[in-house]
């Protein structure tokens, strides 16, 4: 299946992993909308892309937002939902209110994405998440990313079955560690601490860069029999 004039939206596509998958689909020919909440970075994005390439300013932890955002396309072919950002400490310190933060943008986020694109999806259309490999590896210190993570595989799944008879298919990209300037709540320092002791695990012993990722999204935008699978892009280490 070519991508070629299809209809794709990337959620958090202003940077990092949305921006490489995004950059990628417009290499494709389609025509990419990417959101987020900051115009300048949007607009810096867009500006590495085709004249065909737009965006919207959109906060997907807001209801109101998702929706008039969604709901101003007549059909959506592709939807890849890339918006969030991550906390790391110990369980008893993290803020509750970060917790449900980072719920509201990384899972409800995605979820309300879906929800209000389903029924602007045709036959031959297709959903990717953008999960993580904590679930699968139990990462300390990010004892909320686990639980979204997983959370959000488990949503692939479920609704790659609920929605095959629609030929919508949904799979998910499970980034391992990719270089990028993710939002979080850790200093520069700590970041490449945590970076050093996460690569001592990981088989190819480097991080993934944001066009890898692309390239498992590209795989799931076009491989019209594969669904409800979930693709980790992580330098082997889940194998
Ligand atoms: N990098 C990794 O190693 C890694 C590994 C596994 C999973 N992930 C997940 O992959 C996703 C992308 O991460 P990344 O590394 O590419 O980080 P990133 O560069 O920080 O990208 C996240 C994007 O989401 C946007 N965003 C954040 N909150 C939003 C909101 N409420 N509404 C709309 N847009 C929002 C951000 O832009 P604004 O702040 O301007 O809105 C930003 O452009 C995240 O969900 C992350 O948790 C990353």
């Amino acid at each position: 299946m070519s991508i070629e004039n299809k209809t794709i939206i990337v959620t958090g596509g202003g940077s990092g992993i949305g921006l490489g998958i995004a950059q990628r689909f417009d290499q494709e020919g389609a025509n990419v909308t990417i959101c987020g909440r900051t115009e300048s970075k949007l607009k810096d994005a867009v500006a590495t892309m085709s004249e065909r390439a737009a965006y919207k300013v959109v906060d997907v932890s807001d209801e109101e937002s998702v929706k008039e955002f969604i709901q101003s396309f007549e059909s959506i072919d592709v939807l890849c939902t890339c918006a969030g950002g991550g906390w790391f400490g110990p369980v008893e310190s993290v803020p509750m209110s970060d917790v449900r933060r980072l719920l509201d943008t990384r899972f409800y986020g995605q979820f309300m994405c879906v929800h209000y694109a389903v029924p602007l999806m045709k036959k031959g259309s297709n959903i990717i998440f953008c999960s993580g490999i904590a679930d699968k590896k139990g990462l300390p210190l990010f004892s909320a990313g686990n639980a979204i993570d997983g959370a959000l595989n488990a949503v692939a799944k479920g609704l790659a079955v609920e929605l095959a008879d629609r030929d919508i298919r949904v799979n998910a990209v499970s980034p391992g560690l990719i270089q990028t300037n993710i939002s979080n709540n850790l200093t520069q320092e700590q970041m490449m601490e945590f970076g050093a002791l996460t690569i001592a695990q990981i088989p190819m012993k480097r991080p993934g860069q944001p066009s890898e990722v692309a390239q498992a999204a590209y795989f799931l935008a076009t491989s019209t029999y594969v669904n409800g699978q979930i693709v980790e892009v992580d330098g082997g280490w889940t194998a």
